[in-house]
């Protein structure tokens, strides 16, 4: 089959349950690899890796005219990036330091055990309505301020802009982005609104620390204000939902690491990692070259698109041995869960305190427990892909 129409088979929702054949096809036609539509798609590793570090590869949408609005810094170069990333991770301490996340650990632990009080034995749980939803979007609304019953509002808003963010070949788009701008502006004056209620009262929360900052330098414009509160409510709970599900999904299909788990609790943490490779929440992202730039003998022309596949990377056979097979024991995994480079996930240690606790908890409960139905029904979402709902039977 031809490797020029690759990423329209990746994102065709039929092979949503299973798109590593086809990356394992990608690595195989080469590292990088034109697609009809006249982007490019990298598969491999360290291909992947230098791109994700090279300053000529662009995240701003504006440079493609597709937008004249400052976007989030998730998709701003340096040095705009560099500011607004370091004034948003002010008000979690200095850096090193234990800090805001690690404190909220007991609290999560506690949501953690709440969450399970219904799942008793006999019962048929949905693990993402019932459980993996509920605890980030709960965890991130309350570091940021956000009400938790607003939940049905936001999540609307998140839906519209999670959808214009997906990747998608060859296809007009123009609706999707017009609801996705939308949803953005939205969900961005209801975020400003909520700082300012804290203005000249201090609560502990994100949007709190962002209101009264009192140095004008480091006090964000309310653009910025909206752009920055709108990305961490959506990073916070897109991703985390995917990486609990994908974790009891994994288990379950191979009882024999459930077992170790439940014999070794300590190996969790590096399974939580194994997890982030093996069934990664985030399959790719897109870059735009500055330049024109040669990488393995291709050059790919400046104001392209590239979509670069994490998730591909993460099975690459030249970088992991076994790729394929789940070892919560594995060596060196430096996987490409989080990113790399200057975009780095900004939420890891809080992501990984989350899965933690919430495989933790649900463990002793699975050994008996069996998937309703296997390949679970998908969400849209090509690239944070993850089971719309799995159903398990206690
Ligand atoms: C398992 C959960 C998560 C996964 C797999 C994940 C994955 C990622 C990845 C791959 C990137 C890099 C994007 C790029 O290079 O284009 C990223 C960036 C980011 N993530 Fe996460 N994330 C997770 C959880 C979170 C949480 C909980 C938060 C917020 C509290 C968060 C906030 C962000 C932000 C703000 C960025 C942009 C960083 C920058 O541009 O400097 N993420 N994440």
């Amino acid at each position: 089959m031809d490797s020029d129409t690759l990423l329209a088979r990746i994102t065709d929702y039929v092979n949503r349950p299973n798109p590593y054949p086809l990356y394992a096809e990608l690595r195989e036609a080469g590292p990088v690899v034109r697609q009809a539509d006249g982007s490019y798609l990298v598969g491999t590793y360290h291909e992947i890796a230098a791109l994700l570090h090279d300053p000529r590869m662009s995240v701003d949408p504006r440079i493609r005219g597709e937008t004249t609005h400052k976007p989030p810094f998730l998709r701003l170069d340096d040095p705009e990036h560099h500011r607004l990333r370091t004034l948003a991770m002010r008000p979690f301490g200095p850096p090193h330091s234990p800090g805001r996340v690690d404190a909220m650990r007991g609290e999560i632990d506690q949501l953690t055990e709440e969450l399970m009080e219904p799942f008793q034995a006999g019962r048929q749980i949905d693990i993402v309505d019932d459980f993996a939803y509920p605890l980030p979007v709960t965890v991130i609304c309350r570091l940021l301020g956000v009400p938790r019953e607003d939940e049905p509002l936001f999540r609307e808003w998140s839906d519209a802009i999670v959808a214009s963010a997906d990747v998608r070949p060859e296809e007009d788009s123009t609706e999707r982005d017009e609801a996705g701008d939308q949803a953005r502006s939205e969900m961005g004056r209801y975020l400003v609104d909520l700082a300012e209620k804290r203005r000249g009262k201090p609560s502990d929360d994100l949007l709190s620390a962002f209101a009264n900052e009192p140095d004008p330098d480091r006090r964000l414009t309310q653009e910025e204000l909206a752009e920055t509160a709108v990305l961490l409510l959506i990073a916070g709970h897109e991703t985390t939902v995917n990486l609990i599900t994908n974790g009891v999904l994994t288990l379950l299909r191979q009882p024999e690491h459930l077992d170790q788990l439940r014999r070794e609790p300590d190996l969790l943490p590096r399974a939580v990692e194994e997890l982030l490779r093996y069934e990664p929440p985030v399959h790719m992202r897109e870059r735009i070259p500055l330049a024109d730039i040669d990488v393995a003998g291709t050059t790919i022309p400046e104001g392209t698109s590239v979509v670069l596949a994490l998730a591909s990377g993460n099975r690459d056979p030249k970088r992991f041995h076994e790729p394929d097979r789940f070892d919560p024991t594995r060596p060196d995994n430096q996987h490409l869960g989080f990113g790399s480079g200057i975009h780095l996930c900004y939420g890891a240690p809080l992501a990984r305190i989350e899965a933690q606790a919430a495989l933790g908890a649900l463990i002793p409960h699975l050994g008996t427990a069996r998937l309703v139905q296997d390949p679970p029904p998908y969400r849209q979402n090509a690239m944070l892909r993850g089971p719309r709902h799995l159903p398990i039977q206690l």
